[in-house]
């Protein structure tokens, strides 16, 4: 019944106009803001010290709001730095307004930027065909991990691209958040699809396998879910997908499932009540990958 179900990602514009609307609803976005001002700088003082020069790769930059806040903070405390940065993303329109944003953020020349509209996995191919031999200082990977095809595959080869004292972080659903919860019940469900759920438990699984050593940090994030609980709402709608990462899910998903996992997504172990609003708990995980 519902091996028909379509990832949202698949439609790249329903997919933006969804990822355009959380960025709106969440508390995520001024966390992870808060995070690389205020906990990045001492995780990274280490490796920072002494350099004048920084290469940096973004993995699934999108429109590069979160990147360009940690150039804003590096530029910050150490103002003589210079950066090269490659950013790794597939999508078009998320490219042109990651560079619209550059154009507009003054003070960025301390940056060179390289862009490369791929996924992780052509970057990868790419990389090896060339034989290349830079390594980087800081790699990043904000909420992107659930989209590549091998996270494990994929963890390995931005990790052996790490220089001596570099960091991987990846940011992803912790899994005992509302959300995470919410996509371990959705994965089993939809086991026949080609939906693929990730958290950061499995992440942590593959690190603990490949013997990385990391540290974790976490990141609290709610989204006002309220009108993913009125019918016919076209903005709820979007949110639900975004949120279940299936496309047209109310339209898409049996009529009996939808109701059960509707009912599982505003119960407390995954939304709170606050004053008839409800909020949908995203904690993620940030995780931090040391080179050795
Ligand atoms: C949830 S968005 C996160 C964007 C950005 N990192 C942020 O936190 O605002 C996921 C991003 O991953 C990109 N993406 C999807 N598949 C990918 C892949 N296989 N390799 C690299 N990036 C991918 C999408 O185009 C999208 O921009």
């Amino acid at each position: 019944m519902t091996s028909s179900l379509r990832s949202l990602i698949g439609d790249s514009n329903r997919y933006l106009k969804a990822l355009s609307l959380f960025k709106e609803r969440t508390t995520c976005y001024q966390n992870t803001y808060d995070f690389i001002d205020n906990q990045l700088p001492d995780i990274m003082a280490s490796n920072l010290k002494g350099k004048s020069h920084l290469n940096i790769i973004g993995v699934g930059s999108g429109s590069g709001e979160i990147d360009i806040r940690i150039l804003s903070m590096l530029r910050l405390k150490y103002p003589l730095m210079s950066v090269d940065n490659e950013v790794v993303e597939p999508n078009p329109q998320q490219i042109h307004d990651y560079k619209d944003l550059v154009f507009e953020t003054p003070g960025l020349d301390f940056t060179n930027f390289t862009w490369n509209e791929m996924t992780a996995e052509d970057f990868e191919d790419q990389w090896k065909e060339k034989n290349l031999t830079k390594k980087a200082d800081l790699i990043h990977m904000f909420q992107v991990l659930y989209f590549v095809n091998d996270p494990g595959a994929t963890i390995s080869f931005f990790h052996s691209l790490l220089n001596e004292n570099g960091k991987l972080l990846i940011v992803l659903l912790s899994g005992s958040s509302g959300a995470g919860k919410m996509v371990g019940i959705l994965s089993k469900k939809f086991s026949d699809t080609e939906i693929k759920y990730l958290t950061s438990t499995e992440v942590r699984r593959v690190l603990d396998t490949k013997g990385l050593k990391y540290q974790s940090y976490p990141l609290s994030s709610l989204m006002d879910a309220t009108e993913c609980f009125i019918e016919g709402n076209e903005e709820g709608e979007l949110l639900f997908d975004f949120t279940t990462e299936v496309h047209q899910f109310k339209k898409s998903v049996p009529p009996k499932l939808k109701a059960e996992i509707m009912e599982f997504y505003r119960n407390q172990c995954c939304s709170v009540d606050e004053n008839g609003k409800i909020l949908f708990n995203l904690d993620s995980e940030i995780i931090v990958v040391d080179q050795m």
